[in-house]
């Protein structure tokens, strides 16, 4: 399987999403990485609803949602309607999991989970089997253009290790900081997916640089 690229709205120019958007269209981008802030579970607000539903009526390709949100069990359904594909939510934004999981799923999307870089990898011993992708955060949730954390590579590493233990299709994606220099490093290691906002975005031609990754 290849690997698959998402290149992140967060770093689009918001004033121009109609054309960020069909630049997606027509790169080889996967996905459309689409993060969700609320100012309390990370220190930062990003985008919401409407803003969704814009991207979603140029957007030609699947839509990754990466909810950094508490409380998510009460906006799955209207993720759903906004026509998200994946809908992701924190490990530690989560009481109930094992249910979360269950409500996404029953709305017709595939359910991911995320884990904040302190968070370790076995905490998801338990309930692998339950999930289509877990989205390992490199860098702390809440901000484009920070650095990669190192310690990324061991935790996807044991992650793949937890999927193969037990026979689960489960994706491993990596969100932060990812760029052509840890690109090729973190598929070596497991990944499937790469998130990437600023590579793409601040790059003077961002449909090369998705190439870039989706040839590593
Ligand atoms: C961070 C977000 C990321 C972010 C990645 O909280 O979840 O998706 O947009 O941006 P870069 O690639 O610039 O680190
Ligand atoms: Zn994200």
């Amino acid at each position: 399987m290849s690997i698959k690229i998402a290149p992140s709205i967060l770093a689009a120019d918001f004033a121009n999403l109609e054309r960020d958007s069909k630049m997606i269209n027509a790169s080889e981008a996967d996905w459309f990485h689409i993060d969700i802030m609320d100012g309390v579970f990370v220190p930062n607000i990003s985008f919401g609803m409407p803003v969704l539903a814009a991207i979603q009526k140029h957007a030609k390709k699947p839509l990754d949602v990466h909810l950094m949100i508490i409380e998510p069990d009460r906006y799955i359904e209207t993720f759903a309607d906004l026509g998200a594909t994946v809908l992701t939510v924190h490990y530690e934004a989560c009481n109930h999991l094992h249910r979360t999981l269950q409500k996404i799923k029953s709305c017709g999307m595939k359910a991911g989970v995320a884990l904040n870089p302190h968070t370790p990898v076995n905490c998801l011993n338990s309930i692998i089997q339950d999930i289509d992708l877990v989205c390992i955060m490199s860098v702390n949730p809440g901000f484009g253009g920070q650095s990669f954390i190192e310690n990324t590579y061991q935790k996807v590493k044991e992650l793949k290790q937890l999927i193969t233990l037990h026979k689960s299709s489960c994706l491993i994606e990596i969100d932060g900081g990812v760029t052509d220099e840890n690109a090729s490093a973190l598929v070596t290691c497991g990944a499937d997916v790469l998130v990437a906002g600023s590579y793409v975005f601040k790059a003077s031609n961002p449909a090369e640089n998705i190439k870039l990754l989706k040839e590593v």
